[in-house]
């Protein structure tokens, strides 16, 4: 049975999980958070003190964590039965997250688990090789980037709206310098699928990239 999947990649903070949602809620379809899972990954790690220059040991963890998904209103995600949601946003989480994906070893272990979500009737997939590598036979592809500036100033105001200490410079550092992690590592690196619709989310409000993802489904 053929099942659709739309995937939506790009770097962090240009609206991919917040489209990503309203585009699933709107088509009833499942949603996956891929970065979710690298960073459920990172907090894995730091619980159980792992030495994260080593790619055995991490993939060993990555192997045994059972990581469960609610995606209501808003995502819950339980690591080994612990509620680990509001670790999950943290820019030191994220951090980790792009360091240890950078490993060969810890993406293909990570790759049924995403692949696993595609169930019927059709998977929204958001993260950063979604359309090139974990569902290269998607039939509907979307690149959503932003300015950088743009990215750290929506991040910023998400961190402060949940109540987390936050500084617009540091972010806007962290995510330049994450965006050069993540487009430069060897394997699998954030890249625009030669088939994607690109789509700069700079000056458009969520709404409008909504719409515009909505109208190449359709
Ligand atoms: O989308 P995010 O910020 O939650 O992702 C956190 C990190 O996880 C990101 O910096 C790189 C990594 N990641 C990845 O390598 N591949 C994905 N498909 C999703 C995330």
């Amino acid at each position: 049975m053929h099942i659709p999947v739309l995937t939506i990649d790009g770097p962090s903070g240009a609206g991919k999980g917040t489209v990503s949602r309203l585009v699933a809620k709107k088509l009833g379809w499942h949603y996956l958070d891929s970065g979710s899972i690298y960073r459920s990954l990172a907090i894995a790690l730091l619980k159980q003190s792992a030495d994260l220059a080593n790619e055995a040991e991490i993939i060993k963890v990555a192997q045994a964590m059972a990581l469960e998904f609610d995606c209501g209103d808003e995502l819950v995600v339980k690591l080994n039965g612990e509620d680990i949601t509001d670790q999950l946003a943290l820019e030191s989480t994220g951090n980790i997250a792009s360091q240890i994906a950078a490993l060969p070893g810890v993406r293909r272990g990570l790759l049924q688990k995403q692949q696993n979500f595609r169930q019927l009737p059709g998977l929204v997939a958001d993260g950063r090789d979604m359309g090139t590598v974990v569902f290269p036979d998607a039939e509907n592809k979307v690149f959503l980037t932003a300015s950088s500036a743009k990215r750290a100033e929506r991040r910023y105001k998400q961190l402060i709206e949940k109540g987390i200490d936050a500084n617009l410079v540091n972010i806007m550092n962290e995510i330049e310098e994450r965006d050069r992690r993540d487009m430069e590592r060897k394997t699998a690196p954030l890249a625009m699928a030669s088939d994607a619709l690109y789509i700069d989310s700079s000056d458009l409000a969520i709404e409008a990239v909504v719409e515009e993802v909505l109208n190449l489904i359709h």
